[in-house]
């Protein structure tokens, strides 16, 4: 173990007493700290309230205090918000009053080793078999992809995937706020951003990032999650022959990740006509994967998406073809529920076909 987290690993200790059986606890995945004398885990995809508490908010703070320390960060008045990756990889974000009206407020989302693959995805209910085939048809043929989803509805953990499923040979820039994306693929780089320094200087963005790697040779661009100006970079290098390119947004449908994307694009440069940009978006992106989280804890596809252009009316013209079917439920209270093809035919069927690749169009017929 190296140094750092070891030093890290002490101060979690001797600081985080009161979750400490949580943070070593495997089914726990997120630890939320609502002020001292609440505290919630999520076990298997639902949260809980559990009894301990930190004595109190002075405790609380000096806990958050040493570990932003530890990970060479402060917060304190003037930055009185915590963004962190820790050096086991989980993730820590906190804000303190008096912003945060209960006392500290501190989430921690552990980092879990295990790779999700595709066969885990169709045994947990997320992906039908053909939706995953037909995602890696789209991996394949290097189709421009958004995973659009809710806060915490696994699109982090479905880009990692779809990363992992790149055909062999290429080169991939990965940008991010702080990395989280667990991806195996050989020729990958890995870009992570910096926040400004005390005296404001020495700030990197993701929107820096991308235009450096523009220059670096990229066949792929990934972006962590797109939440500001560098949604314009990313659509330029889409649609100036980066093939591959994807990033994830925060929407709750696959229309509404279309007029984020655009919002956000629109934010990063005044200057561009509203027409012409939505020309860049819906020629830049293919296909949007719509993922949410569900009252049973569990995660799903609801949605693949093609993105063909306009409506008559000026609208995105956004045509599913997968779609998450009826949701019933299980005497035991979880959901059952099928991504099933829709009917439509991607527009890049021909493609599929001069591949050879094993998807043959009756795949996408409706079930009767
Ligand atoms: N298909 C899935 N089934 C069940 N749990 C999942 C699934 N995908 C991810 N999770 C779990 O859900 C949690 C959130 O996942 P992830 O970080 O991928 O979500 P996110 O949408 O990127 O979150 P954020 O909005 O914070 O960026 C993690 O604990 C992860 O292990
Ligand atoms: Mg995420």
């Amino acid at each position: 173990m190296s140094d750092s987290s070891n030093v890290f690993k002490q101060t979690i200790q001797q600081n985080l007493g009161p979750v400490l059986k949580y943070l070593d606890d495997p089914g726990v995945s997120e630890i939320l700290v609502n002020g001292p004398h609440e505290i919630f885990v999520e076990k298997k995809g639902k949260l809980e309230r559990v009894s301990e508490t930190f004595p109190s908010e002075d405790d609380l703070r000096a806990a958050v205090n040493s570990i932003a320390q530890s990970v060479g960060r402060r917060i304190n008045d003037e930055n009185p918000r915590l963004d962190a990756r820790l050096p086991d990889g989980s993730r820590i974000a906190a804000v303190i009053p008096p912003m945060s009206r209960k006392g500290t407020t501190l989430s921690i989302r552990k980092f879990t080793n295990t790779k999700i693959t595709f066969t885990d995805y169709i045994k947990m209910g997320t992906i039908s078999e053909d939706g995953a085939r037909f995602l890696d048809v789209a991996m394949f043929l290097g189709k421009n992809i958004i995973v659009s989803g809710g806060t915490g509805s696994g699109k982090t953990t479905l880009l990692s995937l779809l990363c992992s499923r790149i055909p062999k040979g290429q080169r991939v820039l990965v940008i991010e706020d702080s990395s989280e994306l667990q991806v195996d693929y050989d020729h990958l780089v890995m870009f992570e951003t910096r926040m400004a320094d005390a005296q404001g200087k020495g700030e990197v963005s993701i929107k820096d990032l991308v235009k450096s790697a523009l220059r670096l040779r990229p066949d792929r661009i990934i972006v962590g999650e797109v939440r500001s100006g560098e949604a314009l970079e990313l659509l330029n290098a889409m649609n100036t022959g980066h093939k591959g390119c994807m990033g994830t947004v925060h929407a709750n449908s696959p229309e509404d990740a279309i007029v984020r994307l655009e919002a956000l694009a629109q934010g990063g440069d005044g200057k561009i006509s509203e027409r012409a940009l939505r020309q860049q978006v819906s020629s830049a992106i293919d296909l949007i994967v719509q993922i949410s989280r569900y009252g049973d804890g569990s995660r799903r596809i609801g949605a693949i998406s093609e993105v063909l252009g306009f409506n008559p009316d000026g609208s995105y013209n956004v045509v599913p073809i997968f779609e998450l079917g009826r949701l019933t439920r299980r005497a035991d209270g979880t959901l059952e529920g099928k991504l099933e093809a829709t009917g439509n035919v991607p527009s890049f069927m021909d493609e599929i076909v001069d591949n050879k690749l094993p998807f043959p169009k009756s795949k996408f017929q409706k079930a009767a």
